[in-house]
């Protein structure tokens, strides 16, 4: 049985399975026709990423009442390349150097390359997720039609003082907490649950994505080495993230002027006065706040479904959310 001690070699046997499958995957695609756009992709590929989305739906499967893991491995790949596809177009229009702890494709290939291999990881997910009935690869392609979305609301943003927490939460949901939600509920739906169970997963899979993407937003202002990205990249990208819009809020007069100011002309010299500014306005404790309820919120999700280790897993995932270790 699973319990708090051996929770953390549960998970990792849902890892390794993971990272066999993927290995694998490469393997048989380096000896195709594709193997030109495979070379370019599998390093980002096997960069060690954290693996959330598919470990999520290994498990959503399991606690819906799956039994055969393979029925779902290819929905759990299928995440996973595309979100790995989205990490690689995102960080052309980030300009990011650093992904997953290594240099970012389009920077050590190129632009051009960054947008293959990204195109290429995506249909390669696609091709597996398209082999799900018709409701999965729909909800599949709403899904990263909302990443476009997310992503274009949040340019639209870029910068913008007024932009309000519905903004906020519209821009992650479409970007970060649809694709966990869909990983979630499309698996329950491979496992043949009810329908009430499949919205219930789907409902842990919106709080979970919802905390994980506020912890990043947080981690960005506070930093932390374990990101395998550097610290403030929001803040010099104009990224109106909730911490920062909070603070917009409830500061006044000399320190609202002040913050916008700093916003508006930041450079890393000024990140003491900016976490100052956070601080006075209670903007730290607020993003803390908010991710404990949706990690809550998480966890009244999974009531419905039988007790089940799978079930003490995802809880376990829900509450590690909160400090992005899996
Ligand atoms: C990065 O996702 C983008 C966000 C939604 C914050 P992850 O933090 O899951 O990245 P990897 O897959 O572990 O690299
Ligand atoms: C990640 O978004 C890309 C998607 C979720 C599609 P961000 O730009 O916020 O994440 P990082 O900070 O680059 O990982
Ligand atoms: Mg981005
Ligand atoms: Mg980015």
């Amino acid at each position: 049985m699973v319990t708090l001690r051996n929770a953390k070699r549960h998970l990792s046997r849902r890892r390794d399975v993971i990272d066999e499958a993927l290995e694998n995957l490469v393997q048989d695609r380096l000896t195709g026709t594709d193997a030109p756009a495979m070379n370019l992709a599998s390093d980002i590929l096997l960069a060690g990423g954290k693996r959330y989305r598919p470990i999520l739906t290994l498990l959503a499967f399991e606690a819906a009442g799956g039994e055969d893991e393979s029925e779902v491995l290819d929905l759990a790949l299928a995440a996973e390349l595309i979100h790995t596809a989205t990490l690689v177009h995102d960080d052309i229009y980030d300009q990011s150097k650093t992904r997953r702890g290594k240099p970012t494709l389009h920077s050590t290939h190129g632009v051009s390359h960054g947008i293959i291999a990204g195109d290429y990881l995506f249909v390669m997910g696609f091709g597996l997720g398209g082999r799900y009935d018709e409701p999965i690869v729909t909800r599949m392609a709403d899904t990263c039609a909302n990443i476009a979305s997310g992503e274009l609301l949040q340019f639209a943003h870029i910068g913008d003082l007024a932009t309000t927490p519905e903004d906020y939460y519209a821009i992650i949901d479409g970007k970060t907490a649809g694709p966990f939600a869909t990983a979630c509920a499309c698996a329950g739906m491979v496992a043949r649950s009810s329908a009430a169970d499949v919205a219930a997963l789907e409902e842990y899979g919106w709080e979970v994505g919802r905390a994980f993407q506020l912890v990043d937003d947080l981690l960005d202002l506070t930093g932390d080495v374990s990101m395998g990205k550097p610290r403030g990249t929001d803040v010099h990208e104009g990224k109106m993230t909730l911490p920062l819009i909070h603070a917009l809020t409830m500061l006044h007069g000399v320190e609202r002027e002040q913050l916008a100011d700093v916003l508006q002309n930041f450079s890393d010299d000024r990140w003491g006065e900016l976490t100052a500014l956070l601080e006075s306005a209670g903007s730290f404790d607020y993003a803390r706040q908010l991710i404990e309820n949706h990690i809550d919120r998480a966890l009244n999700s999974l009531d419905l479904l039988p007790q089940s280790d799978a079930k003490r897993l995802l809880a376990e995932v829900a509450k590690r959310s909160g400090s992005r270790r899996i």
